[in-house]
């Protein structure tokens, strides 16, 4: 695997490879590797010949009072993981190479409507840091493809969008979440969690999948998410949102079959967010939109 920190000798490398008629795979990262992004590699590589992946801890998608210092930067792990999961280019720019004039100064790219509400509620200008910096990295390797984590399920549809609107001929695959055994999706934020909160942790899935068995046997959507509330907060969460979207994140309609529940909750130091697909019966969403 190449290491490559400088903008030029990526782009110089990645010409080669496109030269020799190579299709190109982009596993964008902030590091602190698990098991979720190893999938997100191991996706890229039955895809396409050449895996790149980066490793940069954005500023740009921090708020102010965010965890951007305290993000944990695991750069050699990180690597050996990599070369062990068969990754041919590791990019790992510094913030002054991908920011030379400063966060203030950049181009921002803003992705309207789906980026709004839900994190993008929540952590104000969060999406436009992700899809500025999503955008330069596309520009600098030009993949054929690009493989994120369906966790950030209201990332992929940002990026989704992004890809769509600039017109980039860049195929966006989604991975499906990776969990611990106990059902807690995977997260280099669960790193900042004690042993009691890790406990507590996978209450966040399990109280989705409850939900989940509730409104596919018709429960009214309201009171399910309430009860869904009442649940985390009685864990020891505070919950942030807890969302029935249609699966473009749309609200929910009457003729709304496939859903997708998602919720973000503090847990201690640590927001962790989950989401479930469910399918709706005809009657639930009648029965709300009355
Ligand atoms: O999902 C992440 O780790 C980040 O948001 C991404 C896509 C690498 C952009 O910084």
């Amino acid at each position: 695997m190449r290491t490559l920190r400088d903008i030029d000798q990526l782009r110089s490398t990645l010409q080669e490879y496109r030269q020799r008629g190579q299709r190109i795979a982009l596993v964008p990262t902030m590091g602190n590797l698990h098991a979720g992004h190893l999938a997100l590699v191991a996706c890229a590589r039955q895809h396409a010949d050449i895996v790149v992946s980066s490793l940069f801890v954005n500023p740009m998608q921090f708020g102010p009072g965010e965890d951007l210092d305290g993000y944990p930067r695991t750069f050699d792990a990180d690597q050996a993981q990599l070369v062990e999961a068969g990754c041919d280019v590791l990019f790992a720019p510094a913030v002054s190479s991908l920011y030379p004039n400063g966060l203030d100064a950049q181009t921002r790219v803003h992705v309207p409507v789906v980026g709004e509400g839900l994190c993008g509620g929540s952590r104000p200008g969060h999406f436009d840091g992700v899809s500025t910096v999503v955008s330069m990295l596309f520009n600098l390797v030009q993949p054929d493809i690009a493989c994120f984590g369906e966790k950030d399920y209201q990332q992929l549809a940002v990026i989704r969008k992004l890809v769509r609107d600039l017109h980039m001929p860049i195929e966006i695959i989604g991975v499906p979440i990776v969990r611990a055994e106990d059902g807690l999706a995977l997260s280099s934020r669960n790193g900042y969690l004690s042993s009691e909160e890790r406990a507590i942790a996978p209450a966040l899935y399990r109280t989705l999948c409850m939900l989940r068995d509730a409104l596919e046997h018709g429960a009214p959507i309201e009171e399910a998410l309430d009860q869904g509330k009442a649940a985390l907060s009685e864990a020891g969460f505070t919950p942030d949102y807890l969302e029935l979207r249609d699966a473009s994140l749309a609200p929910v309609s009457p003729t709304t079959r496939h859903a997708v529940l998602l919720a973000a909750a503090q847990l201690g130091p640590a927001r962790l967010i989950d989401n479930v697909t469910i399918q709706l019966p005809a009657s639930t969403v009648t029965a709300f939109s009355k």
